[in-house]
């Protein structure tokens, strides 16, 4: 059995997120998407939220997909889940440097654990977590680039602070 992690801050999830969980579900018997918990970084949405999220979107749609938390080092988490790959999107080039970086710093701690890159669909490659923010913060649209249920929560959340 091949368990692969996907991890990400995921603050929120997006279409492209969902795209990557789709084709690595399809790819390894067990994908286990890891939110990190980070107390340097002050997150949109709280662990909690982004779990209720995932729960909701791909709870119904993948049978081997689990929504976890994790915090500290990446490779110890993934040796604990005994997970035999790491899954990371790739976008354009400009993810490249820091992501080759990771990898091999990954590989560098624990060498038995693979860093598999997909590519999403071409529709979401210039889709990001940040810019879908600060879009809704902003006023504009975000219909299409992430799920509803995350639409309506950015709708709530920006809003209120208005
Ligand atoms: O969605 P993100 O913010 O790009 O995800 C980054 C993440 C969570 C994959 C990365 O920050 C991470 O693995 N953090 C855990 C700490 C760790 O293992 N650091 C060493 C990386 S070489």
């Amino acid at each position: 059995m091949t368990r692969a992690i996907y991890p990400g801050s995921f603050d929120p999830l997006t279409f492209g997120h969902v795209d990557i969980i789709e084709r690595s579900a399809r790819l390894f018997d067990n994908v286990v998407v890891a939110i990190l918990t980070n107390p340097q970084k002050a997150p949109l949405f709280t662990v909690e939220e982004r779990i209720e999220i995932m729960n909701e979107i791909l709870k119904p749609r993948f049978r081997n997909v689990e929504v976890d938390v994790f915090h500290g080092l990446l490779v110890d988490y993934a040796k604990q889940k005994r997970a035999q790959v790491i899954v990371r999107g790739i976008r354009a080039v400009t993810d490249y440097e820091y992501e080759f970086q990771m990898a091999l710093m990954n590989r560098r701690l624990t060498p038995d654990i693979e860093t598999v890159f997909m590519m999403p669909a071409e529709n979401y490659s210039y889709l990001s977590s940040r810019l879908v923010k600060e879009i809704a913060e902003l006023g504009g649209s975000v219909t299409g680039l992430v799920p509803e249920t995350v639409e309506r929560r950015l709708k709530q959340r920006f809003k209120k602070e208005t």
